[in-house]
C-alpha cells in the first residue's frame, strides 16, 4: 500500500468564471473573461461563460455530489465582480450571499472549503483603469479581500489569494491568448509585479483582521530540463525556469527578483514599477503554498531544429518548449511526466520553503464520451492520476510536507480560451442538459479517498 499520512485532505477543485454561469444575476457585473470571451476569435467556437454548468443555479445538487465521492476539501473561487461589481467601492450582499451559502453547505456535509479570492476574473472596471499593470489593482485586490475575508473568515480555515500569476500575466498581457489579451512583454511584467504585490497586501489585510487561518497563493509550476547535454539548451532551460518559477518564487520566498531575469528583460522594462517596501509586502510569510502542477517543460535553444515535435515556443527568452521523445501526451498535448512532479516538490523543499504545501490542481484532459451503457470510461484519466499520486508520495518520503491533493476538476467545465473543447472533470459535464455523469475515475477516486492510499 502506498499510504498517506492521518488527516491528509483529498479533494477537488473548480473556479467561478468556469462552472458558475449565470452571469447577469444577483448585480453581478462584468468581468474581463466576459468581454474576452464575447470578442470574436478569442475562444474556440465562440463558447463563452455565460451558462457554463450552470452552478449558480445547482448548487445543492453539486454539493451533494460532492458528498457522494466523498471529497474532504473543496477549492473554489470567488468571483470579485460579484462582490463588487465595478471593482471597487459598494458591496453587492447577494453576491456575498452566494458564497456563504455554498461556504454552509460544505460545512454541513463537513467538506473544507477552500476559496481562491483571484482565478481570473477581474471586474471589467478596473482593466479601463489599467488592470494588473495599474498599482491601485493591487490596492483594490487587497480591499476586496478583506470583504470576503470579513465575511466568511469564521468558517473558513483556508484562504489562496491568487491563482497561477504566472498564467495571468504571461498568457493574458504577452501572449494575448488569455483575458484580458494584451501582447506586450512589458505588460506582461508590469502584471507580474503588481499581481504579487496584490498578494502582499491582501495578506496583511487578512492578517490584521485577527483570525487564526491559514492564508497562502497558488503557483502554476513546471519542472524544467534541458533536452539534450548541450550548454546552449542548458542555458536555454534555465531561462524558462526563471520564468516559468523563479520570477515567482524569488519574491514570494527570498524578497528579490531573481538577477538573471531583471537582465534578461531588461530591454523590455526598467522595472521602475518595483517601489521600496513593495518585496518586503511580497515575501511576507504565508502558512502553506498551492501547488499547480501539470506538465514537465523540455527545453532547446532558439527556435526547434532538435528533430524532436515543438510543444511551444518562448520567443522572448530565445527557447522553446519539445516533446520528448515517445512521451504520452493528453488531450491538451501535454506530455505526462510524473516524475516531474516528484522533481518539482522536492526542488520545492530543498531550495524554497518548508512550509506545507498542497496541491491544488493536478488532471488532465481526456476525449471522453458517454458510451451506450451510459458510463464514461476514462482509464487515462485514473492512469494519470494514479502515477501522479504515488509521484506525491515519493516526494514526501524525501522530506516533503504534503498536506492535501486536489484534482483538477470536479466537473468539465469552460476551459478559458478552449472552451468546452477540453474535459478535465471527474465528472462528466452533458452541457445541453446539465447532467453530471461521474466518470470512472470519479468512482476510483473515492475509494483512493477512503482507504487514504493506493494498491501496490
Ligand atoms: C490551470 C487553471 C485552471 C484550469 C487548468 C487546466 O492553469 O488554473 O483554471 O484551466 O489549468
Amino acid at each position: 500500500m502506498v499510504r498517506f499520512p492521518e488527516g491528509f485532505l483529498w479533494g477537488a477543485a473548480t473556479a467561478s468564471y468556469q462552472i458558475e454561469g449565470a452571469v447577469g444575476e444577483d448585480g453581478r457585473g462584468t468581468s474581463i473573461w466576459d468581454t474576452f470571451s464575447h470578442t470574436p476569435g478569442k475562444v474556440y467556437r465562440g463558447d463563452t461563460g455565460d451558462i457554463a454548468c450552470d452552478h449558480y443555479h445547482r448548487l445543492e445538487e453539486d454539493l451533494d455530489l460532492m458528498a457522494d465521492l466523498g471529497l474532504q476539501i473543496y477549492r473554489f473561487s470567488v468571483a470579485w465582480p460579484r462582490i463588487q461589481p465595478e471593482g471597487s467601492g459598494a458591496v453587492n450582499r447577494k453576491g456575498l450571499d452566494f458564497y456563504r451559502r455554498l461556504v454552509e453547505g460544505l460545512r454541513q456535509r463537513s467538506i473544507e472549503p477552500m476559496p481562491t479570492l483571484y482565478h481570473w476574473d477581474l471586474p471589467q472596471a478596473l482593466e479601463d483603469r489599467g488592470g494588473w499593470m495599474s498599482r491601485d489593482t493591487s490596492e483594490r485586490f487587497a480591499e476586496y479581500a478583506g470583504i470576503v475575508y470579513e465575511a466568511l473568515a469564521d468558517s473558513v480555515g483556508f484562504w489562496i489569494t491568487l491563482n497561477e500569476p504566472w498564467v495571468i500575466a504571461w498568457m493574458g498581457h504577452a501572449k494575448g491568448v488569455h483575458a484580458p489579451g494584451h501582447k506586450d512583454t512589458s505588460k506582461a511584467l508590469a502584471a507580474t509585479h503588481y499581481l504579487l504585490l496584490g498578494h502582499g497586501l491582501a495578506l496583511e489585510v487578512m492578517r490584521s483582521a485577527g483570525h487564526d487561518n491559514q492564508l497562502g497563493v497558488t503557483l502554476s509550476f513546471s519542472s524544467v530540463r534541458a533536452a539534450s547535454g548541450d550548454p546552449a539548451d542548458a542555458e536555454a532551460a534555465r531561462r524558462v525556469d526563471g520564468n516559468t518559477n523563479r520570477l515567482y518564487l524569488d519574491p514570494l520566498f527570498r524578497g528579490s527578483y531573481p538577477g538573471d531575469m531583471l537582465e534578461q528583460y531588461a530591454g523590455a522594462s526598467d522595472f521602475a514599477f518595483v517601489r521600496d517596501g513593495d518585496l518586503e509586502t511580497i515575501s511576507r510569510p504565508i502558512d502553506f503554498l498551492g501547488v499547480n502542477y501539470y506538465y514537465r517543460k523540455t527545453v532547446v535553444d532558439g527556435h526547434n531544429d532538435s528533430g524532436l515535435k515543438t510543444a511551444e515556443p518562448y520567443p522572448d527568452l530565445n527557447a522553446t518548449t519539445v516533446l520528448p521523445e515517445g512521451v504520452e501526451t493528453t488531450a491538451m498535448g501535454w506530455p505526462v511526466e510524473p516524475d516531474g512532479l516528484t522533481e518539482l516538490l522536492v526542488r520545492l523543499h530543498e531550495e524554497y520553503t518548508q512550509v506545507p504545501i498542497y496541491i491544488t490542481e493536478n488532471g488532465c484532459a481526456v476525449y471522453d464520451y458517454v458510451d451506450p451503457e451510459g458510463e464514461v470510461d476514462d482509464r487515462e484519466r485514473i492512469s494519470y492520476f494514479d502515477a501522479h499520486f504515488r509521484a506525491a508520495h515519493d516526494a514526501m518520503r524525501r522530506g516533503l510536507d504534503l498536506r492535501g491533493y486536489l484534482v483538477w476538476s470536479l466537473l468539465d467545465n469552460f476551459e478559458w480560451a478552449l472552451g468546452y473543447s477540453k474535459r478535465f472533470g471527474i465528472v462528466f459535464v452533458e452541457y445541453d442538459t446539465q447532467r453530471r455523469i461521474p466518470k470512472a475515475s470519479a468512482r476510483w477516486y473515492t475509494e483512493v479517498i477512503e482507504r487514504n492510499g493506493l494498491e501496490d
